[in-house]
């Protein structure tokens, strides 16, 4: 049977587990990384501007590139063409909730329609010989739980593991997730399942696996501005002691990782996008909010580095 990498993974997260992000989680420890979603009909198009979601570095293996959409032809096309950036993995989502990517037919709205989700697993698995997966929901809504019937589905049609994260895509992100859910999955299939949703400390961690019993676990919003949470879990599971980071230690990695960001996109975009990172990264800190407010002008990384001076200064080591 097909073996999961490990314990636990990095979820995919559009707009913040880009390449420097997925490196750094998993040098901390993650087992493996899934990229942010890549629109199956933007490669088909021949979008350069795709390619740059799905290029993976060495740093970051065992790593996953995630596709979006509603056409099995334009999926399978999608998938074989992303092989050129080497991927461990292809993933399907059929799990994102956002209406623009749903309007479009894709992501959690193909749990709508079961046929369709075993047709693309079909086409995509038939496309590459790296192993499938499929990232699902509960379900649409709580009139229409589906995650066992499609979890099947995606098995019959050649899945080769399956994630589920326990909320309905009418619940978006609020509320619990359900991990019944997913023990359901579980008891239902014999490839690998993947538990995913609230795990944001060792005993949520815990609780998730046994609750479930799932081969491995996903770990997404608990990562923002914080990946130490890998080496926090990889310590429990591995009995060994574990220290969170002090302000020095957490400055000091949100720098490796935006310079990261500007090394791969440019310092202008990198700059951008790293100020969600940087309020991320404060979270706790003293003057948190003030220093925020500050970070809105940030546009090079010497002004970074101004700030983290700053930051240290007010939060020294205890
Ligand atoms: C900002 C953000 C972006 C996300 N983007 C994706 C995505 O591109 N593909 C996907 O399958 N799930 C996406 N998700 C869902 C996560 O992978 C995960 O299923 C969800 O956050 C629940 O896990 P958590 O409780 O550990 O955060 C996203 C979630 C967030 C918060």
């Amino acid at each position: 049977m097909f073996e999961l990498p490990g314990k636990i993974a990095l979820a995919p997260m559009a707009g913040v587990t880009d390449r420097a992000f997925r490196e750094i989680c998993m040098e901390f420890g993650a087992d493996c990384c899934t990229t942010e979603m890549v629109s199956a009909k933007a490669v088909e198009q021949g979008n350069k501007k795709t390619d740059e979601y799905a290029r993976l570095s060495e740093k970051e293996q065992p790593a996953a590139i995630q596709i979006f959409g509603d056409d099995p032809k334009a999926m399978a096309y999608c998938a074989k063409n992303l092989m050129r950036f080497s991927p461990w993995a292809i993933d399907i989502n059929m799990g994102c909730p956002a209406p623009k990517i749903a309007a479009s037919g894709g992501g959690a709205n193909l749990m709508r329609q079961p046929k369709l989700c075993g047709e693309i697993v079909a086409a995509v698995s038939g496309a590459v010989s790296v192993p499938v997966t499929v990232k699902i929901r509960k379900g649409w809504d709580e009139t229409s739980v589906n995650a066992v019937e499609i979890a099947k589905i995606c098995e019959e049609n050649g899945a080769a593991a399956i994630t589920v994260h326990g909320r309905t895509r009418a619940q978006m992100y609020s509320g619990q997730a359900d991990y019944g859910i997913i023990r359901q999955v579980k008891e239902a299939v014999s490839i690998p399942v993947i538990g995913n949703g609230d795990v944001k400390d060792p005993q949520s961690a815990q609780r998730l696996f046994d609750e479930t019993g799932c081969d491995m676990i996903m770990v997404g919003r608990a990562a923002q501005g914080n990946p130490w949470i890998f080496r926090e879990l990889s310590a429990y599971f591995g009995a060994r002691p574990y220290a969170p980071p002090g302000p020095a230690e957490r400055m000091a990695v949100m720098r490796e990782h935006i310079a990261r960001m500007c090394a791969y996109k440019g310092e202008p975009l990198g700059m951008k996008e790293a100020r969600k990172h940087f309020a991320w990264y404060l979270r706790g800190l003293r003057s948190a909010a003030a220093f925020r407010r500050e970070a809105v002008l940030m546009s090079a990384l010497s002004d970074l580095d101004r700030l983290i001076e700053k930051v240290l200064a007010e939060n020294p080591e205890e």
